[in-house]
């Protein structure tokens, strides 16, 4: 469910094919001409309904369903593969952190996101409004078995990186340049020890302060603006004077 103008907009912006828009009187007009034109299907309902249909407190006028964005793990470790970075959610919970995650992620130049083991659903409404619309611009793939996924993105080739709050090398002295995947682990438990013996290496942001580790949104995006920067200093040292 895309709930509100703004990331209906984005999504008919984005190619998205929707099922069905939801309306009710006021809706923005503009919003709802797009929608028709875009070919999905529009229909009058009252406020309360619409509102009962959405899990925000209060909808905006305009809602719509479209078909779930995921893409096969197959296709989403070839396009991992494509480089320069994916993320890898590893029982990431919280939707908030997901969607803000997505954001960051897209924002950096990613391409695939995989939401393993137990991470939330990347459709949960509340991931979908802190995306902000990035998701209808990544693959997404699910995977159960995080350290399947694991597997797939070492024989594509692809760096891997456990993000851990301590003891792992500090984030500004490893080459982000890709193609590489940023691991990221559970809001209160971290990543499981397995998936950080499985991986290439494991990173830290060091901390300066008292606190025991950062929010996960806030690491992964740290780490995936991180990457950009190198890649944009690399460019500027590769081209010509
Ligand atoms: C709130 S932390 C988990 C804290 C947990 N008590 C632990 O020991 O890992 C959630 C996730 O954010 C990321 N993270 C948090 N602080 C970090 C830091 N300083 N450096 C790198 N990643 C960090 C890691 O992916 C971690 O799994």
């Amino acid at each position: 469910v895309i709930d509100g103008p703004t990331l209906v907009a984005a999504a008919i912006d984005a190619g998205l094919v929707l099922d069905e828009v939801f309306v009710t009187s006021g809706a923005d007009s503009a919003v709802l001409a797009q929608a028709a034109a875009s070919g999905a299907v529009v229909s009058e309902v009252g406020a309360e309904t619409l509102a009962r249909a959405v899990d925000t407190v209060s909808s905006q006028g305009i809602a719509a369903i479209a078909p779930r964005p995921e893409v096969s793990l197959d296709a989403a470790l070839e396009l991992a593969a494509a480089g320069p970075l994916c993320l890898v959610l590893v029982d990431v919970a919280d939707p908030g952190n997901a969607g803000t995650l997505l954001r960051a992620a897209e924002a950096a130049g990613a391409r695939a996101v995989l939401f393993c083991g137990s991470s939330v659903d990347p459709t949960n409404g509340k991931c979908v409004r802190a995306s902000a619309g990035a998701l209808f611009h990544l693959s997404l793939a699910t995977s159960g078995d995080a350290g399947h996924a694991l597997e797939g993105l070492a024989r594509q080739g692809v760096c891997s990186l456990a993000t851990v709050a301590h003891g792992g090398r500090p984030y500004d002295s490893v080459d982000l340049t890709g193609p590489i995947a940023i691991v990221l682990g559970n809001e209160a438990h971290g990543l499981p020890s397995a998936i950080c013996s499985q991986v290439d290496e494991r990173v830290t942001i060091p901390m300066a302060g008292r606190a025991e580790s950062l929010n996960v949104a806030m690491a992964g995006s740290v780490l995936c603006f991180e990457a950009l920067r190198q890649r944009r200093a690399q460019s500027i040292g590769d081209s010509p004077a």
